[in-house]
């Protein structure tokens, strides 16, 4: 198959130590953090869809929706500054896990989390007490610097403490925690439009992201440095006893020994990370860290994510009827979140990128489809949709995120985070992260503004776009399944197309052995 060529069986190392309790609550931490970020891309699109809430920050939005009889469906919530609401956020959290890159190399992981948690505690209580439009802004801001601390240190923080047996599965339940986070937002917007009346229905929707919030920067003061970044900072003493804490061994001296070659050969590397990810041989890691998260972003799911509420509102649906739908999308969204973390290692991560891939296709199509029929270029229907139209829509959405969450989701963190070696990690998931808020800062920004100059057709080009990354998975990205991490860079000699960049390189054989060498405990 091409692009597969997965052959070279590995020897697995066996470390001493288990799965401890401790390593288990740094699972928890993780947890609150990806229920932080999910929590925000689920909530505003709901809160934005609350009358009480345009009406004070945005009241041109409000009085165009009031007029909808005469407007064109596609352009009824078309306002760059309610755009902005939303995307403020991944703009900030772009720059801010530059920022982050470096707190967590040069002061621990820790700090960064405390850092993340604290400040997004700020943003979430400055959006509860908003009375002017530049209040909202500013504490989305402050959310989003919150939002690329955590996800810049957070899943590295659980990776490094997980023994390496388990550390897909938690990687995975990293991207459950998102969905779980987005489908309690969905939840909180549903009840708190239909209970709470007036303002307080969104000041208690928006003030909610402080409790995860909360959780994650209380654990940060309670949690301890992993010996990955000990080592880094040549707290040597202090990282073997780490380890023996979180291994809940006395003995482990192989894993600790392992640790330290790998920080040697990383110290060894000359120049700049940054620098040195542009070289030739690195070609297929940089390529694949930027389109991996452009093309997940591609798929269109955050248009659903964001602007559920929105669209099912501007489609002619009551307000709870929309909020509810919300609810139904976030409900499947987790339920197949389940299917990767116990499929991922099982078939491969190719079959579900190809499984997830055409599933989308068909619904996102079919979505095009379902609105260009009912409103045509124009946008006015001359009936009002009918609950059976709606439903149709509604399971084809569902559809849609589902493939999206067992496929795209977990594999656009999970498969760039396996292909780096070591000396360019760090920098690599940065890329990946600043790529995934860069282009969920442009999707948000620009969709309400596509959706009225594109139409439905806006739908068919996401379907046109899943089609594209789909072959460019068959031909470009080789399986990891089953691969240890650090061995996933022989992947590239045997790819039909990738080879070529790395075939003559023997640099990383020659710099693993030096490094061994050098430090003097470990034979080759
Ligand atoms: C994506 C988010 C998306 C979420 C949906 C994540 O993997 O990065 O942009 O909203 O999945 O569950």
């Amino acid at each position: 198959m091409a692009g597969g060529g997965l052959s070279s069986s590995v020897s697995k190392k066996e470390y001493n130590g288990n799965l401890t309790c401790y390593v288990l609550l740094t699972c928890l931490v993780t947890g609150f953090g990806g229920i932080m970020f999910g929590y925000d891309i689920g909530i505003s699109g709901g809160v934005t869809s609350m009358p009480a809430f345009l009406e004070k920050f945005f009241p041109s939005v409000y009085h165009q929706e009031e007029m909808v009889q005469s407007n064109s469906q596609y352009c009824k919530f078309n306002s760059q500054s309610l755009t902005m609401f939303t995307s403020s956020l991944y703009l900030a959290a772009l720059v801010a896990s530059f920022v982050a890159a470096r707190v967590t190399k040069s002061l621990g992981r820790r700090w960064s989390m405390l850092l993340g948690g604290t400040i997004f505690l700020c943003g979430a209580l400055l959006n509860a007490a908003a009375i002017h439009v530049s209040m909202l802004i500013l504490g989305r801001v402050l959310l989003g610097i919150g939002v690329g601390f955590s996800i810049q240190s957070i899943p590295l923080y659980v990776s490094e403490m997980a023994p390496y047996k388990h550390r897909g599965a938690l990687n995975s339940i990293f991207q459950l925690s998102i969905t779980i986070g987005i489908l309690i937002a969905n939840l909180v917007n549903f009840f708190s439009s239909k209970y709470i009346k007036g303002d307080n229905a969104w000041r208690v929707s928006l003030g909610g992201a402080a409790v995860p919030a909360l959780i994650i920067t209380l654990s940060g003061f309670f949690v301890c440095e992993t010996p990955n970044s000990l080592i880094e900072r040549e707290e040597y003493a202090k990282a073997r006893q780490q380890l023996r804490r979180i291994r809940g061994v006395y003995d482990v001296d192989a894993e600790f020994d392992d640790l330290m070659a790998a920080s040697l050969v990383s110290k060894s590397m000359t120049g700049s990370p940054w620098a040195s990810l542009l070289k030739r041989k690195y070609r297929p890691q940089l390529v694949l860290a930027v389109l991996i998260p452009m093309f997940q972003q591609l798929t269109g799911i955050n248009v659903v994510m964001f602007y559920a509420p929105e669209l099912f509102s501007s489609l002619g649906s009551g307000q709870n009827v929309a909020l509810m739908s919300a609810v139904v999308t976030g409900i499947v969204n987790v339920a197949s979140t389940f299917i990767a973390v116990f499929g991922l290692d099982k078939f491969g991560r190719r079959r579900l990128f190809q499984v997830g891939g055409i599933i989308m296709l068909i619904f996102q199509a079919s979505v095009a489809g379902l609105i260009g029929a009912k409103f045509g270029w124009t946008g006015v229907s001359e009936t009002p949709m009918t609950k059976l139209y709606s439903i149709i829509l509604l399971t084809c959405i569902c559809c849609f995120v589902s493939a999206f969450a067992f496929s795209w989701a977990p594999l656009g963190w999970l498969v760039p985070s396996e292909i780096f070696p070591l000396e360019i990690r760090s920098s690599g998931q940065a890329v990946v992260a600043a790529v995934n808020m860069l282009l969920t800062f442009a999707v948000a920004q620009a969709f309400l503004t596509s959706l009225c100059h594109l139409k439905y057709g806006l739908f068919a080009m996401f379907a046109v776009i899943v089609l594209v990354m789909t072959l460019f998975v068959q031909f470009f990205v080789p399986e990891t399944k089953d691969i240890p991490i650090e061995e996933t860079w022989k992947l590239w000699r045997k790819h039909w197309y990738w080879k070529k960049f790395v075939q003559e390189d023997h640099h990383h054989d020659h710099d693993h052995h030096r490094a061994v060498d050098h430090f003097g405990r470990f034979p080759n």
